[in-house]
């Protein structure tokens, strides 16, 4: 099986669960050693590699500044990574592919919770429509390939994810990691500027617990189209910040500058396709929360802030 993204958030919670259940021989590259934007470089690497499973856990990836300041290079590479990837995967006859997707594709004003049925039902939200319309290109990518060639290939749709090796980058990082970051950094009695409102309603998956839910998919004999990976509970960003004051030990004043975008009025995820598929997300928000924040701040030094 092929891990593509080994370094990231979802990526390293990836190799770790794979790791741990031991069936599977994992190839790993790093970008230094295999761009996947490069359609032939990975094309010869799957034709000589020819592994059973493809993850495709690797992505331009950011917070709603950096999609809203950057949005070619959104579009442009995830489309390019894709098509290596998916195509490359393919073309060398590799039977099984996982596609990370997100919950971006959904549309901006739907029913909550949103069920698969909602995709290409009403208008993206803008700050991150070319990224969205990237993860659509390639969800349909696997679908169609599935239909017109009997391959496993399906798309994984995750809410908003954490743990270890997120991107705390404040240009780039979404809103947990840079919410953890700002209030760990504040002086304990000073004010925290979060952006927005804080009224959107946002739904939070551990890393751990997506990996653990694309495990079980795999295990599954096939899989058809895209399944929302998630919890099925939100909470609106103020409830996210005050409970990162709480865990930080933040006393001070938070202040909401409404001069930001609030993006999506509210993602929460219908997860009944994945439960009755025999997967449920298990967790308690605030002690994942706290095992998260432990891993950041003995890992800061190396972790993504910059
Ligand atoms: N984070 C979330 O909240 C979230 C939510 C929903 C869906 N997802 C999806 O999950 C997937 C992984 O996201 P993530 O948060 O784990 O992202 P991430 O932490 O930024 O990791 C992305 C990985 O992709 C690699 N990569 C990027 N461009 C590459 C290239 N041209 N060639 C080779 N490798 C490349 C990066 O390599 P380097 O280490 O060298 O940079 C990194 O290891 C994405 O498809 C994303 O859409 C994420």
């Amino acid at each position: 099986m092929f891990l593509a993204g080994h370094r990231g958030l979802v990526g390293s919670a990836l190799l770790k669960a794979l790791a741990a259940k031991g069936e599977y021989q994992v190839l790993t590259r790093t970008r230094q050693e295999l761009d996947l934007t490069d359609e032939t470089t990975v094309g010869c690497f799957l034709q000589n590699e020819r592994p059973d499973w493809v993850i495709l856990a690797a992505a331009k990836v950011g917070g709603i500044m950096a999609n809203k300041s950057h949005p070619a290079d959104f579009i442009a590479t995830n489309l390019a990574i894709q098509q290596s990837a998916i195509m490359g995967a393919f073309r060398a006859g590799v039977p099984n592919f996982a596609f990370l997707s997100s919950s971006c594709v959904y549309p901006k004003i739907t029913p909550q919770p949103i069920p698969e049925t909602a995709l290409l039902t009403g208008s993206l939200e803008p700050t991150n429509s070319a990224y969205a319309i990237a993860k659509l290109a390639g969800m349909e990518l696997c679908n169609a390939l599935s239909i017109q060639h009997g391959v496993n290939y399906f798309s994984v749709v995750p809410p908003n994810v954490y743990g270890p090796r997120d991107n705390f980058d404040p240009q780039g990082s979404h809103v947990l990691a840079s919410l953890m970051r700002k209030f760990h950094e504040a002086l304990p009695d000073g004010p925290v500027e979060c952006w927005g409102t804080g009224t959107p309603r946002r739904e939070f998956l551990p890393s751990d617990l997506l990996a653990s839910g694309i495990l079980h998919l795999m295990s599954l004999p096939r899989v058809s189209g895209h399944v929302n990976v998630g919890t099925g509970r939100s909470i609106t960003i103020r409830e996210l910040a005050e409970t990162m004051q709480r865990i930080t030990g933040h006393r001070g004043e938070i202040i909401w500058n409404t001069d930001f975008p609030d993006g999506f009025p509210e993602k929460t995820m219908d997860v009944l396709r994945m439960t009755e598929l025999g997967w449920r997300a298990e967790f308690d928000f605030e002690t994942s929360l706290r095992e998260a924040y432990g891993w950041f701040c003995e890992h800061r030094a190396g972790a993504r802030t910059s």
